[in-house]
């Protein structure tokens, strides 16, 4: 394994479903996604993100992103986690996928947030990625609840939530560019989840369960 992904199996993680591949974000991905949330990931006059870091003017982006990922990285421990995948659709990078986490050995439970490049939009890629790490979260990491929020003027997020199985659970206020607006949050048990129809296969599955603290797994050879 290389000398990164032996400090940190996140960076070695990879899960494979179909024509979906979601891959730990390595020094060599970071240029990459720049270039894509550089091109656009919303319409500008709609804020998806509390944080508004897609309206990073191109000449930044590379910088916002890897500080972005390295402060992940440098905080990662079994009390507090963030798994930030990078997306392949059909070999394309398009986007990112993540779980984050806080005494995950104690609540079993992670928040889901994902972002693909505009062009990759409409055509069921964030529906199909958020589906993969729910049912990672769940049978692989033996996950009990997942939860997510999307402000309630982001249709696109709260129907893939909606086609993933999560349930409405409360309203929160929530601060976004200095303004007062309204998040949906939502949450996800096993029984509930609606998946998607291809097989997951990880790998890196033992490095990064030892990582989090969890055991190797129950049958598992990884
Ligand atoms: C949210 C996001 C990841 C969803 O990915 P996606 O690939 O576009 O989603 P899908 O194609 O799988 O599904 C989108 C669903 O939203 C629906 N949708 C999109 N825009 C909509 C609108 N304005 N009104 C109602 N429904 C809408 C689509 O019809 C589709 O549902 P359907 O398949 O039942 O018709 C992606 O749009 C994105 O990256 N958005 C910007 C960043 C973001 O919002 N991240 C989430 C922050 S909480």
């Amino acid at each position: 394994m290389a000398m990164a992904a032996t400090a940190l199996p996140l960076l070695g993680l990879r899960i494979t479903a179909g024509p979906l591949e979601l891959r730990g974000i390595t020094d060599d991905l970071i240029m990459p996604l720049a270039g894509l949330a550089a091109a656009g990931v919303h319409d500008p006059g709609l804020m998806p993100f509390s944080t508004p870091w897609s309206l990073t003017p191109p000449p930044e982006m590379p910088r916002t992103i890897a500080q972005y990922h390295w402060g992940r990285r440098a905080g990662f421990s079994a009390a507090a986690w963030t798994a930030d995948l990078a997306v392949f659709h059909e070999g394309e990078l398009v986007g990112s996928q993540g779980i984050a986490t806080r005494d995950y050995l104690v609540t079993r439970t992670g928040e889901t947030g994902s972002w693909l490049g505009r062009s990759h939009q409409g055509k069921g890629i964030g529906t199909a990625m958020r589906q993969v790490i729910c049912a990672f979260a769940f049978d692989f990491l033996e996950a009990a609840t997942i939860t997510s929020a999307a402000f309630t003027d982001n249709p696109a997020s709260l129907a893939v939530s909606r086609k993933c199985g999560y349930a409405a659970n409360g309203l929160e206020p929530a601060a976004r560019s200095g303004k007062r607006a309204t998040l949906q949050r939502l949450v996800l048990e096993p029984a509930g989840l609606i998946r998607y129809p291809r097989e997951l296969t990880v790998a890196g599955l033992g490095e990064f369960r030892r990582s989090i603290g969890l055991g190797p797994g129950p049958g598992s050879l990884l």
